[in-house]
């Protein structure tokens, strides 16, 4: 599959957002962070926020989920516009349900784990996702340094996803740079979040093409 690249409209101008979300037109998707202060300490934006987004550009909304209870929460980003909605393994109370609650609302359905979550107690329930994603920071905060001891982590969840035959997408959030894109593709990333990498480039747009030529190199 060809690489995709989501700019993370966290590194944005909050005060700016219709303007920032279609700087990056030609972007595959526009990653949303949502976070509620508790289950990251950081707060950015609700489901109000992502409807008037759907509405300021047509790059499909991709929702992360940084929130406790996605389970009571997931479905109001679906009908608020998101195409994809990710929840977090860590909160989820019924992962499998909520996936299924998701895609039967038309959504694509992603799992993420943080640093410390690892993969394999999750491989049974690969088919009923989308989308896996394997965080590369601590969720929280744009513009942390990437972190290298994720690599064999994003190897193994390629590796399950190729031996059960999926079609799902394994998408890398945190760090992710001209400097770092490569080795995430080399371990087998196909789905790309850049937060600091785009909108901290004068040309938004240019960097979105330069990291997708970099992950297909
Ligand atoms: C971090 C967020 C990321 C963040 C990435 O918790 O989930 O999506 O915006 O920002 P960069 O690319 O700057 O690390
Ligand atoms: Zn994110």
């Amino acid at each position: 599959m060809a690489a995709q690249i989501n700019p993370s409209i966290l590194s944005a101008d909050f005060a700016r957002l219709a303007q920032e979300a279609r700087a990056v037109e030609g972007a595959d998707w526009l990653h949303v962070d949502v976070m509620d202060n508790h289950f990251v300490p950081n707060l950015t934006l609700g489901a109000p926020v992502v409807e008037a987004l759907r509405k300021a550009t047509d790059t499909p909304l991709d929702c992360h989920l940084m929130i406790e209870e996605p389970d009571r929460w997931a479905p109001q980003y679906v009908e608020a516009g998101a195409g994809s909605v990710t929840f977090h393994a860590e909160a989820a109370a019924a992962p499998v349900r909520l996936a299924r609650e998701i895609r039967a609302q038309g959504a694509r359905a992603s799992m993420a784990l943080k640093p410390a979550t690892p993969i394999e107690p999750y491989e049974d329930l690969l088919p009923e996702l989308d989308m896996l994603l394997v965080m590369t920071v601590e969720p929280g905060f744009g513009g942390q340094a990437f972190l290298d001891i994720m690599l064999p982590k994003i190897r193994r969840t390629r590796q399950l996803i190729d031996k059960h035959g999926l079609q799902m997408w394994l998408q890398v959030d945190g760090g992710v740079s001209a400097s770092t894109i490569e080795r995430c593709a080399e371990a087998g990333a196909d789905v790309f979040v850049a937060g600091s990498a785009v909108y901290g480039a004068d040309d938004p747009a240019a960097a979105v093409r330069g990291l997708r030529q970099q992950a297909e190199s």
